[in-house]
């Protein structure tokens, strides 16, 4: 039930604060600590690399879980497009231990590579917002997202609820293997919950953006480096996928290298700075497009701003970034999309679990 929403994907992006908590609370022990089965975490710890793999939406997700593992972990992370790895799947280490990213549970082109992976008897963990879905019931270990059910097509909370359970389970290994110890997930994913509800708070400024910037425009592109350039591409994906608005996510640095063509006088170009050890480079690439002409908006976290800037993010821990920095871009889709007369929450030619290869 949508309530007052006009459209599930607005509920779906409001939720998202709860979403951050009761999976907090679903993770603690009594003792108040995290706790994640300790089958799954004996395996992570003996394995030699993770192989996450995953379609959409979830992909893009598992780009950032690869920051978080490998920066709390040390374990080597590998990111995988199920319907390539599946068909070409490159050469593996001795102990792999395979993540399966899906908020269905359904997708056809990710069961087929568990398929295997399950054949060659490998470890398998599928994280999932459906208990009892195909790639829940068919891989070794399942870690639930606890997100609620997610109806509109393009993809919200699962993809913060995602990036919040592999936090969790990053830190909990992490700190099984002495990694760590300083970190407190559970403190920080408060603040981002809060923050969150801070910009859900300032839909209104958002609006205005996409009016100004995107309602007619044909095509855009969102920037960024590092876990910014991971944003960078779900931002892009939920702009192209409601909006029907062409859309490239890019690494900052690499635009200069060709696609920067594209840009001519108007064309929207969205940055996003959290990280301050590269803001100076994203800055310098955000003059570049200034000056061919581009509309640029720039969303950036508290500390790393400067006047112009068009979004101010709330400060969270910089490796928590993405759950806070997605949710303008969220809404830039939305509003994009609403203004354009489309069905928000049934784009055309999608459906909302792809079970066929
Ligand atoms: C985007 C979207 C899709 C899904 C993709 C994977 O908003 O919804 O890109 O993310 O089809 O679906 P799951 O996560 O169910 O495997």
């Amino acid at each position: 039930d949508k309530g007052t929403y006009p459209y599930y994907m607005a509920k779906e992006m409001d939720e998202q604060p709860a979403v951050i908590r009761k999976i907090i609370q679903s993770y603690q022990n009594e003792a108040g600590n995290l706790e994640i089965d300790q089958a799954i975490v004996a395996k992570l710890t003996a394995s030699d690399r993770i192989y996450i793999v995953a379609c959409g939406t979830s992909y893009n997700a598992g780009w950032v879980g690869k920051q978080l593992l490998e920066t709390l972990t040390h374990i080597p992370t590998e990111v995988h497009l199920a319907s390539e790895f599946g068909h070409n799947m490159p050469l593996l280490t001795k102990k792999p231990f395979f993540i399966f990213l899906s908020q269905s549970g359904e997708t056809a082109d990710s069961r087929q590579v568990l398929v295997k992976v399950n054949d060659m008897n490998y470890p398998a963990l599928t994280l999932t917002n459906v208990a009892g879905s195909t790639l829940s019931r068919e891989a070794e270990f399942t870690l639930l997202l606890h997100a609620g059910p997610e109806i509109a097509v393009a993809s919200t909370k699962a993809y913060t609820a995602q990036i919040a359970v592999l936090a969790i389970l990053a830190e909990v290994v992490g700190k099984t293997v002495g990694l760590s110890e300083e970190n407190n997930i559970i403190h920080d994913l408060g603040i981002v919950a809060s923050s969150m509800e801070s910009i859900l708070s300032e839909k209104e400024q958002i609006e205005k953006l996409a009016t100004d910037y995107l309602s007619t425009t044909r095509n855009a592109f969102y920037i960024g480096r590092g876990i910014d350039y991971y944003v960078a591409m779900e931002a892009s994906l939920k702009l192209k996928e409601v909006s029907y608005v062409q859309t490239e996510g890019f690494a900052a640095g690499e635009l200069k290298h060709g696609t920067i063509a594209l840009i001519e006088e108007g064309t929207p170009v969205i940055a996003v700075i959290t990280d301050e050890r590269i803001a100076g480079h994203t800055r310098g690439n955000v003059q570049e497009v200034h000056a061919r002409g581009a509309h640029t908006i720039v969303i950036v976290m508290e500390g790393l701003e400067q006047a112009g800037d068009q979004f101010i993010l709330p400060k969270v821990n910089p490796l928590l970034s993405p759950l806070v920095s997605v949710v303008p871009t969220q809404l830039l889709a939305y509003y994009t999309s609403l203004h354009r007369g489309n069905d928000v929450d049934k784009p055309r030619n999608l459906a909302k679990s792809v079970t066929v290869e």
